[in-house]
């Protein structure tokens, strides 16, 4: 009897020296009670540590509660951590306990912890000095509690606090234990191994054959760049498992980028960056982690981007690839880039302190100019702007 492995198994899987000495790491931060700092590109895996740190920890009999911060408003935020009282502002009609409440005695994981403002961090850095609860628009503390706390990020909290946007002091309090997770493009022989563990998880889930992949089909896998790292990966692997059902993996059976940037082994220049010809640009790499797997523009190109991972010409590039599915039309670019429709204001704002804000009337498609066909994810409305 197989059982299909559910998604709450999780796993991390991988044989290179970076990932065994993460498991080893990972064993030490889990009899300590200390704070846990995870850093790493998005998909690496951090979420998979800090519940794998949580399980194995005397606490995995209490709750690990997970919190966001990336694009939550600051109101949200903080009545998201500490709850609020009733009456403290409209439709707040009874007291609401926080998350971190709720993680009493277990692990609260703040995921995106430097996309936090710098009044959050103030309000965060009190709770971890003194542990006490208010919950919004309550006169007094509410109480104590005692909670693991682990976070996340992906970006260079160094850098940013040299830059001004992160405070020192709270991140001397985060950083006790620091785990960093290197991208997947930097650890070659964990590919195939994720490969055919994601490729047989979605051959049971979907109940096919258990599938293989033909050697030269594996050899493009593994050169591919992942800029989407593990995440991209499981995406790819289910998506040639209902494409391929059940036979073997041919290498015209996978996504057209993987083979284009696979065509040329990418070499990586002194920026660590893939820089062959014929490679994919990064800009279009991030576009389409936003436009096939649906990841969100302040979850994969801002961090970069405020980190100065990603220039000012990579972020226009990604704008006008946007535009000009959206034929110039700055609402729909909201929503193609998964950001929810109220951030359309703080998106344009951003757009132009940064002198990204291109002109939409050139992506205006012309009546009998049309350009090809592109695969358009919502239906593009009047306004334009
Ligand atoms: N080493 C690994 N082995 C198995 N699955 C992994 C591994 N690393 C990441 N994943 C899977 O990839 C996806 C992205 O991982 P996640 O922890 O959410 O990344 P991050 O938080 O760094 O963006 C998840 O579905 C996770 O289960
Ligand atoms: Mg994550």
């Amino acid at each position: 009897m197989s059982l299909v492995p559910r998604h709450s198994d999780v796993r991390l899987i991988g044989r290179s020296e970076a990932i065994r000495s993460l498991e080893a790491e990972l064993d030490a931060a889990a009899r300590s009670d200390a704070k846990v700092l995870i850093t790493g590109e998005t998909g690496v895996g951090k979420e998979v540590v800090a519940r794998l740190i949580h399980q194995r920890s005397q606490r995995s009999t209490a709750s690990l509660v997970t919190l966001n911060c990336a694009g939550l408003p600051d109101s949200l935020l903080e009545s998201e951590l500490f709850g609020h009282a009733r009456g403290s502002f409209t439709g707040a009609y009874r007291d609401k306990p926080g998350l971190v409440e709720l993680a009493s005695n277990g692990t609260l994981f703040l995921d995106e912890v430097g996309e936090t403002s710098m009044r959050m961090q103030v309000v965060l850095l009190r709770f971890l000095e003194t542990g006490e609860i208010q919950r919004i628009g309550a006169d007094r503390v509410h109480t104590r509690v005692n909670v693991r706390l682990i976070t996340a990020t992906n970006r260079d909290l160094e850098s940013q606090i040299v830059a001004g946007t992160f405070r020192e002091d709270l991140f001397f309090r985060l950083n006790v234990v620091r785990l960093s997770i290197p991208p997947l493009r930097e650890r070659l022989e964990d590919i195939p191994l994720l490969i055919n563990y994601y490729l047989n998880f979605y051959c049971q889930l979907h109940k096919v054959p258990t599938a293989e992949v033909a050697a030269d089909a594996m050899d493009a896998l593994v050169a591919y760049r992942w800029p989407g790292n593990v995440r991209e990966l499981k995406n790819v692997v289910e998506r040639v498992v209902l494409r391929t059902n059940g036979q073997t993996v041919e290498h015209a059976d996978l996504p057209s980028d993987i083979v284009r940037s696979g065509a040329i082994r990418p070499s990586f220049g002194a920026d660590g960056r893939g820089s062959s010809i014929g490679a994919t640009s990064r800009a279009e790499e991030l576009s389409a982690l936003m436009l096939k797997q649906n990841e969100s523009f302040w979850a994969v190109i801002y961090p970069p981007f405020m980190s100065r991972d990603l220039t000012r010409a990579d972020l226009r590039k990604i704008i006008q690839i946007g535009l000009e599915i959206t034929n110039g039309n700055y609402r729909m670019l909201v929503q193609l880039f998964n950001m929810p429709t109220q951030d359309y204001k703080r998106f344009l704002s951003f757009l132009r302190k940064h002198d990204c804000h291109l002109p939409f009337q050139r992506f205006r498609v012309v009546p009998g100019r049309l350009p090809d066909p592109v695969p358009v994810k919502a239906a593009v409305g009047a306004h334009n702007g």
